[in-house]
């Protein structure tokens, strides 16, 4: 052990713990634990769980040798893992205890779990030594597990962990379990936010702000790509997208139970005052004092703008004033940018869910209406980056379904 590296290692702990206080998203935090406790154990792949509901929740996958670009599709793959001794996360939650294998394909008779070769199978992949920390709080509590598989050495040959691995490992688990613990308050505070919603729109459900916020990022990502944009500006922005995109239509709140609840088509009286969700969205976020505000207020006021200039709620002087009327609707690009993607994450949901008063448009033909309204309702270039991450696309709409998917396919290593 070199008094260098233990340097190191030590910023790089204190360094999570900084820069993870300003990561908004619960997905980016983890994405970010992952790869910072990969790189403290020179670990080539990794997974990380989340204990929700009494269960483990699979919920991100790291594999530099499978993986040679950031695999989005995966980390919206559904799994699920008791907490009792048979899995190996599964022991780790249940007893807070960590676990180093040299060899998960020879373990011990003894001891109480198995390894579950589903993923080494289903992908060619071989899994030998394996380090799996319980993410725990300072206070005992039991956030989720971290499973990091097979260290590397110089040459990039698969060795064992060390019991030095395993002390920064569980140390570093600590702080990396307060910031998730933080990160899963902060989103179940905007689902309830949204729930409050729900009780008066039965269109707003978490799962459809879940699929618009995630298409959002996802879509954003692949838009930044394309431009080139520098990875550690799209991280940050895709981040603030994924949160923000949840609260799109927080203004329906003010929005009278009349028209809401209203069962057949607005009039066009109606159809102006339910405009306005729009911009008592953006009220919400007033004297935004941060950038998540102020990118949530933006995408409030402008998720129906439409790229032809056709959309709402248009230029307004100042949406604090009394009373206002809705002037011609922004065109290209005045329309922020987050607002061109959100309302085409927005209109896709729309038209591939079910609603109360209408049957879902099959998926084929909501193709075809994106399509054919790219450059009048969308952005082209959003519907071209859509279409670009459209296998992920599925996988978000499978991992946040109205009701439980039951997905049989596992891309993990329980
Ligand atoms: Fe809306
Ligand atoms: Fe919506």
């Amino acid at each position: 052990m070199h008094f260098k590296d233990d340097q190191d290692t030590l910023r790089r702990i204190l360094n999570t713990v900084e820069e993870s206080g300003h990561i908004k998203d619960l997905d980016a935090l983890l994405d970010r634990v992952l790869l910072d406790a990969r790189h403290l154990t020179r670990a080539d792949a990794g997974s990380i769980f989340l204990v929700e509901n009494n269960v483990l929740n699979f919920r991100n996958i790291h594999n530099d040798t499978l993986f040679t670009t950031p695999s989005n599709k995966y980390i919206y793959s559904s799994h699920t893992l008791e907490i009792n001794n048979q899995s190996l996360a599964g022991y780790a939650a249940n007893t807070g205890e960590s676990v180093v294998l040299d060899d998960v394909y020879q373990i011990p008779a003894h001891m109480p779990f198995s390894f579950n070769p589903s993923f080494d199978e289903a992908s060619g992949y071989r899994t030998r030594s394996m380090l799996v920390v319980p993410l725990k709080t300072s206070r005992g509590k039991i956030v989720g597990v971290l499973q990091i598989i097979n260290a590397l050495n110089d040459q990039k040959k698969v060795i064992t962990f060390t019991d030095r691995d395993r002390l920064v490992l569980n140390y570093f688990a600590v702080h990396a379990a307060a910031a998730i613990e933080r990160a899963m308050m902060t989103r179940e505070i905007i689902l309830r936010m949204i729930k409050m919603c729900e009780l008066r729109d039965p269109h707003e459900t978490g799962a459809h702000a879940n699929r618009v916020a995630a298409y959002a990022a996802e879509i954003y990502q692949q838009w930044a790509l394309s431009k080139g944009i520098a990875p550690e500006e799209i991280k940050r922005m895709r981040d603030l997208i994924r949160v923000a995109a949840m609260l799109h239509d927080l203004g329906k709140i003010a929005i009278s139970d009349l028209i809401l609840k209203k069962p057949g088509k607005l009039d066009p009286e109606e159809y102006q005052i339910m405009k306005r969700h729009t911009i008592y969205g953006a009220r919400l976020f007033e004297n935004a004092t941060s950038e998540l505000d102020a990118l949530g207020a933006e995408i409030a006021l402008n998720h129906h703008e439409r790229w032809d200039g056709q959309g709402y709620p248009g230029h307004l002087e100042d949406i604090s004033a009394g009373n206002l009327t809705l002037g011609p609707g922004k065109r290209g690009q005045e329309i922020p940018l987050a607002g061109r993607i959100v309302a085409l994450a927005d209109i896709y949901d729309a038209l591939v869910s079910k609603r109360a008063y209408k049957e879902p448009f099959p998926e084929a033909q909501a193709l075809d209406l994106i399509r054919e309204n790219s450059g009048q309702i969308f952005d082209p270039e959003v519907v071209a980056a859509f279409f670009a991450i459209y296998d992920i696309i599925g996988a978000i709409r499978e991992k946040y379904a109205e009701a439980p998917s039951h997905s049989q396919f596992c891309w993990i290593t329980p």
